[in-house]
C-alpha cells in the first residue's frame, strides 16, 4: 500500500466488474485473481438491509483458502467501499490479510471485508450468487472453485426484495450535481434517443438521430438520469472506433436537455466515463467530431482540437478532438 494505491480482495460480487463499477462506482486500476490463506468463504452473512437472505464473507479458518480477486483501487475508491459496504454502522469490518495472486508466490497486504454478522439458516438469492459466479469466471479462478461456487444453496429472491434491491442500487449511485440528485450509468439507446434527437437533429426524422455503431455490442451508451423520477437529463455514446490505429472510444451524441445545460451535468457525465467504460485500455483514449460551440466544453476537461474546421452536411461547422489519459 504506497502512493494512496490500496489492494482489495473481492470475494463476493464485487468480483464481477459490472457490479463493482455499476454499483458501487469502483473503477479498479487492474485486477488479479488471487487466493487467501487461513480463511473460508461463508455465504451466511444477512444482507445490509434485512431480506431474509444472504451475501457472501470470510471468516478465519486455518485449513482453509478463499479464492478471489485482487484489485488495485485508489486510496478514495477504498473510502467508498468502506461507505457502501456499511462499515461505518458495522454491517462489514475490515482486515488486512495477505493475498497471493495465483501463480505467484510472494504475498500482497490487502484489504478485505469480514464480519462477525452470521445466521446459517440463511441462503443467498440466486441473483445474487449468479454475480459472485459471474465475477469468478470473468477474472478466470479455477474451474473447482466455480463449481463449489455452483454448488452453494440458493433462493429465489421475491418480487418485493427484488424491488428493494433496485431502490438500493439507485441510493448508492445517486449524485448531487449542481443541485440535481441523479444518477449516472450505462443505458440502452432507446433510454436515451428521444433527448438525442431533441438536442442534436431537431425537426429531423427520429432516425436521423440514430448512428453507425450505436448496436456495436462494445458500444456503451451513458445517461445522466434524475434519481426516483428517471427522467434523462444528459447523454453521451462511447462508441469502439480506433484512433489513428490506436485503440479508442469515439464519442459520439453528447447531449444535455436544454433547460438544464450549463449546470454541470455534461461535465459529470464526461467525468464518470472514466469509471463507467468496461474497457479501460480503449477508454484512456477519445475522440470525437465536435460542434464548435461546443469546443471549450471539451477543452475545459483535456480534449484537444486536432483538425482545421470542417463542415459536417446539415449540422454545422466541426473540429475533431481527441482526450488521452495523462500517464498516472
Ligand atoms: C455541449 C453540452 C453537451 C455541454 O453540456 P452541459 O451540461 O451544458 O455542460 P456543463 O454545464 O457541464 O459545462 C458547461 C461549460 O462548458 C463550456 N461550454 C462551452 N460552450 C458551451 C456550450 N455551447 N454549451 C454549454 N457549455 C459550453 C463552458 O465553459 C460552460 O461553463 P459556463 O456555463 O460556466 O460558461 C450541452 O450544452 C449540449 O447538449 N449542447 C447542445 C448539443 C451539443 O452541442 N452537443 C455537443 C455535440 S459535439
Amino acid at each position: 500500500m504506497s502512493d494512496g494505491i490500496i489492494w482489495y480482495f473481492a470475494y463476493g460480487s464485487n468480483m464481477q466488474s459490472a457490479t463493482l463499477r455499476g454499483r458501487r462506482g469502483v473503477a479498479p486500476r487492474s485486477a488479479v485473481p488471487a487466493g487467501l490463506a487461513g480463511w473460508r468463504l461463508v455465504l451466511d452473512k444477512p444482507t445490509i438491509i434485512a431480506t431474509g437472505q444472504s451475501v457472501a464473507n470470510v471468516v478465519p479458518d486455518a485449513t482453509a483458502e478463499v479464492l478471489g480477486v485482487l484489485y488495485e483501487v485508489t486510496a478514495e475508491d477504498w473510502a467508498h467501499l468502506e461507505l457502501t459496504e456499511g462499515v461505518g454502522f458495522g454491517n462489514y469490518q475490515t482486515a488486512d490479510v495477505s493475498v497471493v495472486p495465483l501463480g505467484a508466490s510472494e504475498a500482497i497486504v490487502a484489504r478485505t471485508f469480514t464480519s462477525p454478522r452470521r445466521d446459517p439458516a440463511l441462503r443467498p438469492s440466486r441473483r445474487y450468487l449468479e454475480l459472485v459466479i459471474a465475477g469468478a469466471e470473468e477474472h478466470g479462478l479455477p474451474p473447482e472453485w466455480i463449481a463449489a461456487l455452483r454448488a452453494i444453496p440458493a433462493g429465489e429472491e421475491s418480487t418485493e426484495t427484488e424491488q428493494l434491491w433496485r431502490a438500493v442500487d439507485e441510493a448508492l449511485q445517486t449524485r448531487m450535481v449542481a443541485g440535481h440528485a441523479v444518477v449516472i450509468r450505462h443505458a440502452t439507446i432507446e433510454e436515451i434517443l428521444p433527448l438525442r434527437h431533441r438536442e442534436l437533429r431537431p425537426g429531423r426524422p427520429i432516425e436521423s438521430a440514430h448512428f453507425d455503431g450505436d448496436d456495436d455490442p462494445g458500444t456503451c451508451h451513458l445517461g445522466v438520469f434524475q434519481a426516483a423520477y428517471g427522467e434523462v437529463l444528459g447523454c453521451a455514446s462511447f462508441i469502439p472506433e480506433d484512433w489513428q490505429g490506436e485503440p479508442a472510444y469515439r464519442l459520439r451524441g453528447m447531449a444535455t436537455r436544454a433547460d438544464v445545460a450549463r449546470s454541470g451535468i455534461g461535465s459529470a457525465l464526461v467525468r464518470r466515463a472514466d469509471v463507467l467504460l468496461p474497457d479501460r485500455l480503449r477508454g484512456g483514449l477519445r475522440w470525437c467530431h465536435a460542434r464548435v460551440e461546443a469546443v471549450s466544453f471539451y477543452e475545459r476537461h483535456g480534449w484537444r482540437v486536432v483538425s482545421p474546421r470542417f463542415e459536417m452536411p446539415d449540422v454545422g461547422p466541426h473540429h475533431t478532438m481527441v482526450w488521452r489519459r495523462s500517464v498516472e
